[in-house]
């Protein structure tokens, strides 16, 4: 299945496995790309020594192309820069806060840029900044999120743009594959399906937590950092809801510290550029400062397997999931029933039957 997305990333299908901190690393990225897709490393929770690590692994693991994401506001933003260009890395992706410079120095290198947007505005912004595609993010998709529907969001910035639009948000099989097609798109992205396979390193007890969690327990909440972001609504988000804004700035002292250490910068290099963040987002300074708080509490449920202790991001699509296969039968199962549906609405439009 070639579109302007394969031949952009070098994959064999239209399928991108997107970043997801503590879940996408070196294992599900080369299952997603041995599989047929085109996985990012999840680097935006990982010193710059990690990021590296991670990226030879996936290169011992396969030779099929792969992507890095990270921030581009945080200290270590530099070295991870220019440890893809030394690893020659397909792709980049990225979301709040690019700058031109970064970019032109990674398209300079040959590595395509494609980051993620939850906006028309923000996508039209991103391309002006060199974006070579964009990854346009609905409202039902998991993690930080946008408030339009992929539904509609996505034949608006396909309209807009003049690169390849991948669609993000609510996505798990073939048939929203070709729906994705139908509406302009080059292909999708997705999150929660496959943090929902066998390769994924998340805990069972964890996973099994989002296979039995109905789609209306999946909420938009700005608690965390200020920024909406979608989650499972568990005891620990409910809690948190109750928290005062002094007692959510304290929390995030705590995990700025631990998040810097983390990520291998201070804790004034990380309140360095909370602040560039800010002087380039319309977030206030408290907010930006909150940042830290998402990435350190995902840790508990993603890592640790503590599923009610704490942050689990989600798109509404875990509503509609009920299994965990390999990556490879996922893949097989997407190409094989994009084609199916295809096959058939082709057949409804020559002999004008009706689809069941
Ligand atoms: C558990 C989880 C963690 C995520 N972490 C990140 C991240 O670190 N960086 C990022 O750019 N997006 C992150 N996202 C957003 C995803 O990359 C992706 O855009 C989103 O999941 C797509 O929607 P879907 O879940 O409906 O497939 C995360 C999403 C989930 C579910």
């Amino acid at each position: 299945m070639e579109t302007h997305l394969t031949k952009l990333l070098g994959c064999r299908y239209p399928v991108i496995q997107t970043a997801m901190g503590w879940v996408a690393d070196a294992g599900l990225v080369s299952a997603t790309c041995k599989a047929g897709g085109f996985g990012f490393l999840a680097g935006a929770v990982m010193t710059p020594e990690e990021v590296e690590q991670g990226i030879l692994q996936i290169k011992s693991a396969t030779d099929q192309p792969f992507g890095v994401n990270f921030h581009m506001y945080t200290p270590g933003a530099g070295e991870i820069i220019d440890i893809c260009i030394r690893h020659q890395v397909r792709a980049v992706s990225y979301s709040r806060s690019p700058d031109a410079a970064s970019v032109a120095k990674l398209k300079a290198a040959g590595i395509v840029c494609i980051p993620t947007v939850g906006a028309l505005k923000h996508a039209v912004k991103a391309v002006a900044l060199g974006a070579d595609a964009v990854v346009v993010q609905g409202g039902e998709g998991g993690g930080h999120t946008g408030k339009v529907a992929s539904t509609i969001l996505l034949p608006q910035v396909v309209a807009a743009l003049d690169v390849p639009v991948v669609a993000a948000g609510g996505f798990k099989d073939g048939r929203g594959l070709v729906a994705a097609l139908a509406l302009g798109a080059a292909g999708i992205a997705m999150g929660t399906r496959f943090l929902l396979t066998q390769e994924s390193p998340v805990p069972l007890t964890t996973k099994q937590y989002y296979l039995s969690t109905a789609t209306e327990q999946i909420i938009v909440s700005t608690k965390l950092d200020g920024i909406p972001q979608r989650m499972i609504q568990n005891q620990y988000l409910k809690t948190l809801e109750g928290k005062s804004t002094f007692g959510m700035l304290l929390l995030a002292i705590k995990n700025g510290l631990a998040f810097s250490q983390l990520t291998g910068g201070s804790l004034f290099s990380m309140l360095r550029s909370a602040w560039a963040m800010k002087g380039s987002s319309d977030l206030s300074l408290g907010q930006t400062m909150m940042a830290a708080n998402a990435p350190m509490m995902i840790q508990h449920s993603m890592v640790d397997g503590h599923a009610d202790q704490g942050i689990m991001p989600s798109g509404q699509i875990a509503g509609a999931i009920d299994d965990l296969p390999s990556v490879e039968n996922l893949m097989g199962s997407i190409i094989r029933e994009s084609g199916e549906v295809i096959t058939k609405l082709a057949k409804v439009n020559s002999e004008n039957l009706e689809l069941d």
